[in-house]
């Protein structure tokens, strides 16, 4: 096993980040089961909030990165062996246990997904944990009674990680899409992944506060949050359901009973970070087969290097991303 590798990590210095990539030892490695040649990682919003001090990140210097995809080179734990492919995407990855911006991770093997049939790494990372949110969101929907017959379904932040893969699963799978973004630049880009309407995105959010409005969808992926939910809450056709994955446009919500009881609408939480293991295999198994976007090796991703990364991790903090990046290491 080669003794050095390359990282990038993050400190925190006179209140400000830092980030530098650095040569690192096999010995600078934390403890888990398996350790792994990195192959490819991704950029998720989450880490560019993982650059701001003190918000994500609990410890450090850290090597942030909450998504790695690579070749098992050392494991003590009887299910993996050298050589197998694998997954490793949240848990404490990249927060408080060094990511996947790196060419060298250990990490428990409890957090480790055995890469499926019809995925390759790469794949696997230009999907990453945006697109496998955007996959548990469409199948909590479908548990909640979505189908295709009900009507239109809203994809906000259409144009981000979360969104775009959201846009192309859902159509993909005969969904009529209505996608909603700030980008006016990105229309052809998400006609193509198979939105139908695109909206801008100042139409989905609350002006007032009615909590019932004309009933316009039968579900809604939503990684934007804020006032956007509220619109949405209040736009829900009759027993309709909003899978609520993200807050790029606000933390803060208001709301009333009325469309809860009124039109039996379901607000579905989404967490991909503790999403327990058997959930977390079978959405990544859907991810290679039924719910494979289609677009995921052209429009949708951007491959960038290590030295590349501080930029990109600002610019998604600032929602310039179109799609996926993904890290080669
Ligand atoms: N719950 C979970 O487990 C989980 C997992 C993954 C991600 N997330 C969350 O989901 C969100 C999206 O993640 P992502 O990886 O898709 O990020 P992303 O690639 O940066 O996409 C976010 C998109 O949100 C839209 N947006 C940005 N600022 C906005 C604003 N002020 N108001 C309304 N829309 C805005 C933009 O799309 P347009 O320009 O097209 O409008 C942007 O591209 C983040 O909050 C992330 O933390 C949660």
């Amino acid at each position: 096993m080669q003794d050095i590798y390359r990282a990038l990590v993050l400190d925190v210095v006179n209140g400000q980040s830092n980030m530098q990539i650095q040569e690192r030892s096999i010995a600078d490695l934390p403890e888990g089961e398996v350790t792994i040649r990195v192959a490819y990682s991704s950029v998720n919003f989450k880490d560019g909030m993982a650059t701001l001090p003190n918000r994500i990140i609990r410890k450090y210097p850290m090597v942030p990165g909450i998504d790695l995809a690579g070749i098992v080179i050392a494991s003590t734990d009887e299910r993996y062996q050298v050589g197998d492919q694998v997954i490793a995407t949240s848990y404490e990855i990249g927060v408080s246990h060094p990511g996947g911006f790196s060419e060298i991770a250990r990490v428990p093997a409890k957090w480790v997904v055995p890469l499926p049939d019809g995925l390759t790494m790469k794949e696997a990372m230009i999907l990453g944990t945006a697109g496998f949110t955007a996959a548990l969101s469409i199948i909590r929907l479908e548990e909640n009674g979505l189908s295709k017959e009900q009507g239109p379904v809203l994809v906000t932040g259409s144009t981000g990680g979360v969104g775009s893969v959201a846009v192309d699963i859902l159509a993909k799978n005969g969904y009529e899409v209505t996608a909603s973004t700030g980008k006016e630049s990105e229309h052809a880009y998400l006609k193509e992944l198979g939105a139908t309407t695109i909206l801008h995105r100042n139409e989905v959010v609350a002006v007032d506060d009615k909590p019932m409005r004309q009933q316009l969808w039968a579900g809604a992926v939503d990684p934007v949050g804020g006032k956007t939910l509220e619109y949405l809450l209040s736009t829900m056709k009759y027993g309709g359901s909003v899978a609520l994955s993200g807050l790029t446009g606000g933390t803060d919500v208001s709301t009333s009973v009325y469309p809860f009881i009124l039109r039996g609408v379901n607000l579905l939480g989404i967490d991909s970070v503790y999403c327990p293991m058997n959930q977390r295999k079978m959405v990544w198994e859907r991810l290679a087969s039924d719910m494979k976007p289609n677009h995921l090796t052209d429009q949708m991703v951007k491959e960038i290097t290590l030295e590349e990364l501080p930029k990109t991790l600002s610019q998604i903090l600032e929602g310039q991303i179109r799609g996926r990046t993904i890290v080669k290491l």
